[in-house]
């Protein structure tokens, strides 16, 4: 069975709106792949300060951290969960993918350019924000980032599932808009 990589940056965890677009879209891809899944809650992420580099240098990684790059690197597919936060991602995210961005494990270079060396030929994003703010929004600054990572890292293209405006309408329009979201995840899980 191939490998799906679930990384779960849901950092209100059980009250997260963009946990709950997500839990039923990687079950059903459970029928399909082998699932793996980081929460990053539960990962003890190390901002990448002087120290960290250091030891980047003269070779030495943390073997969980490896260990997390290279299910980045080997998977098929990978899905990444996240709220909205400051525009963007949580720091969280942020964190790991430069942890994971290890050279020669998730991305390579030649004398001219970097290269990626992951095999996942899809990435799905799933996310949630506050304000009425659409994906590809000049304010929005999750996707764009995200299209870049894929690319230093040769991951294929990015699908986005995302519910807006969530911070300012009822609970129940607010069920509605998560039910939509997961209708469309649903979707993309037949063709995932
Ligand atoms: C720390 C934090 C930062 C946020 N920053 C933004 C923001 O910059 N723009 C926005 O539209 N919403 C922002 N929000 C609102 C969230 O995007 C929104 O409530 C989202 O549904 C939260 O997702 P969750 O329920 O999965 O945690 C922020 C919420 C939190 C907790």
């Amino acid at each position: 069975m191939k490998k799906l990589l679930y990384i779960d940056a849901c950092i209100r965890n059980v009250e997260s709106r963009t946990k709950r677009i997500a839990t039923p879209i990687v079950e059903a891809l459970k029928e399909k792949y082998q699932v793996d899944t980081l929460v990053l809650n539960e990962l003890p992420l190390d901002i990448v300060k002087e120290r960290l580099i250091q030891k980047r240098v003269n070779g030495v990684i943390e073997p969980e951290v490896m260990s997390w790059a290279e299910k980045v690197r080997d998977a098929d597919r990978i899905v990444i969960a996240a709220p909205f936060w400051d525009m963007s991602f949580p720091a969280a995210l942020k964190v790991f993918f430069e942890l994971c961005s290890i050279f020669n494990v998730t991305f390579g270079s030649d004398d001219k350019t970097c290269f990626g060396n992951c095999r996942a030929e899809k990435m799905l994003y799933i996310t949630t924000r506050g304000m009425d703010i659409p994906t590809g929004d000049v304010l929005e600054q999750a996707t764009p980032y995200l299209k870049a990572l894929s690319w230093l890292w040769g991951i294929g293209p990015l699908q986005v599932v995302a519910a807006q405006n969530m911070d300012y309408v009822s609970s129940d329009v607010i069920e509605e808009k998560i039910a939509v979201a997961i209708a469309e995840g649903m979707e993309i899980v037949k063709v995932f």
